[in-house]
């Protein structure tokens, strides 16, 4: 979907990362790794030569049925592509992750009120009612980050 919109022919980049391995894309930068390892980060900036538009996370982790472990381990995810993405973003750029029942954690929510204008939890009609998936989108970035400062 995202290759379709941002066109790649024009000028549009993409890089998607995924634990597992993805089929070929056209025209999308594909990495097999594990967005937690410390060098991922760094991997990814890699393939980028300027900052970055929009982030997209769809990441969650392979349950284990113990409700306080799989909810450490999807807050833990969804802060790393929101650190992330606060590193990398340009001015006006935009966050979407995938984060579960209850929304954000208040502390996280926080911090991205400070960083962009506008930050809502979505469930889109493609989501299934029952399931406990919401989407967070964080929009308008301030650009108030120095890390990576290559970028
Ligand atoms: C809900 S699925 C996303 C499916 C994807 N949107 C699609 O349409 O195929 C969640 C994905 O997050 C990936 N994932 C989980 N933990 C990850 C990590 N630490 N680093 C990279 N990918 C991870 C899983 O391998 C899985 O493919």
């Amino acid at each position: 979907m995202a290759a379709q919109k941002i066109k790649p022919t024009k000028g549009g980049k993409i890089i998607a990362i995924d634990l597992l391995p993805i089929d070929p894309i056209l025209d999308v930068t594909i990495l097999c790794l594990n967005f937690m390892e410390e060098t991922a980060p760094d991997q990814i900036q890699a393939h980028l030569t300027e900052k970055a538009d929009i982030l997209l996370s769809d990441m969650s982790p392979a349950t284990c049925g113990i409700p306080n472990i799989d909810h450490i381990r999807i807050i833990a995810l969804v802060e790393a592509a929101a650190e992330f993405a606060m590193h990398i973003l340009k001015p006006g750029g935009a966050f979407v992750a995938k984060v579960f029942q209850g929304g954000t954690q208040a502390e996280l929510l926080a911090r991205l009120k400070q960083s962009f204008q506008k930050v809502q939890h979505f469930k889109p009609p493609a989501s299934r009612k029952e399931s406990a998936e919401i989407y967070l989108v964080a929009q308008g970035f301030r650009g108030n980050t120095t890390a990576y400062p290559n970028l």
